[in-house]
């Protein structure tokens, strides 16, 4: 068994990697905190513990995090008028008022005490804006030794998604990336959206989840659903009537690497330039002078990403 701690601001495609990371066979999700993105952190929180609770899974702990941005006084502006994020998340996920109750230890203070405490290997795995991570590093810098791998959802070297230049979880708190990036952690696995925008979601694909006739298939189909008409009027995929799953990939990796397509390359985060700020800076050409390497992801296979929602989320009856 793999375990993982997800960093999430759920979110429609958080809901689906929090599905994924509790109950594929082969993960054992140690617990969940929250940070302020899609949404304001409390909205994240309980849509988080209404997934669990959606899928018979409260037992697994989620612990609330930071509520701003790690150095800035709020998220950088403007925002586009047409902005993805609050029409495709909204502020409460279309699921039942959660019934589980987060910790009362913040999100911050498990990651380090896990950490300080664990003999065993976790994954840490941050789909949203890395604020949290950023702020336990600066608290216990020696959080770095202790992670043997960071699967982090972000960036974009083809394809901005909040901006022409910037992806939203980077662009959300650049200071905070920077400060990960930076860190000096063993190994860093980068999915962005040009491995997230290959592995789309079709509408037969949710149809097929709703057929499985279990709650993570159900509410994995709704969110899905909810994503695809979003991105039809505003962010038109490839494939027309799809989406992407973005956070989700990130956990099926872990268990089907080969789900992704990576190459290794120094990756900076820009945090000052008026059109670019947010941007994940990847070296594809050696043209800077940083020689530490992230594992990026360029590419993706949507049918085995499909196919292991439906193994995993088909398991359980509901
Ligand atoms: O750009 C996609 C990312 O931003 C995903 O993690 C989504 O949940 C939002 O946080
Ligand atoms: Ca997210």
């Amino acid at each position: 068994m793999k375990k993982l701690i997800l960093d999430v601001d759920t979110g429609t495609d958080d809901a689906v990697a929090v599905m994924l990371a509790a109950l594929h066979d082969d993960l054992e999700l140690v617990g969940v905190t929250t940070v302020n993105g899609n949404a304001e952190v409390h909205y994240c929180t309980e849509n988080t513990l209404r997934v669990l609770d959606v899928i018979g899974r409260s037992e697994i702990p989620v612990f609330e995090g930071l509520a701003k941005p790690f150095a800035r006084p709020d998220f950088p502006t403007p925002r586009r008028k047409d902005d993805l994020t609050d029409k495709i998340h909204g502020k409460y996920l279309d699921l039942p008022p959660a019934t589980s109750r987060k910790q009362e230890t913040g999100a911050v203070e498990y990651l380090i005490e896990t950490y300080r405490a664990t003999t065993d290997p976790i994954t840490l795995v941050p789909v949203a804006p890395l604020t949290n991570i950023a702020a336990a590093l600066t608290l216990y810098p020696k959080l770095v030794d202790l992670v043997p791998e960071l699967v982090i959802m972000g960036g974009g070297h083809l394809h901005g998604n909040v901006t022409p230049s910037a992806e939203f979880n980077i662009w959300a708190d650049p200071e905070a990336a920077d400060v990960v990036f930076k860190a000096g952690f063993e190994k860093i696995t980068l999915v962005p959206l040009d491995a997230t925008h290959k592995a789309l979601v079709t509408r037969d694909d949710c149809a097929a989840l709703r057929a499985l006739g279990t709650p993570a298939g159900d509410a994995t189909a709704t969110v899905v659903e909810h994503r695809i008409g979003v991105h039809d009027k505003i962010q038109r995929m490839e494939i027309a009537h799809s989406a992407p799953v973005h956070d989700a990939l990130c956990v099926a990796y872990l268990v089907e690497p080969n789900v992704i397509t990576t190459q290794a390359h120094p990756v900076a985060i820009e945090t000052q330039g008026a059109l670019t700020v947010g941007r994940t800076v990847i070296d594809v050409r050696r043209r800077g002078t940083d020689t530490r390497l992230v594992d990026v992801a360029f590419d993706a296979d949507a049918r085995a990403f499909v196919d292991l929602m439906l193994n995993t989320f088909g398991k359980q009856r509901g």
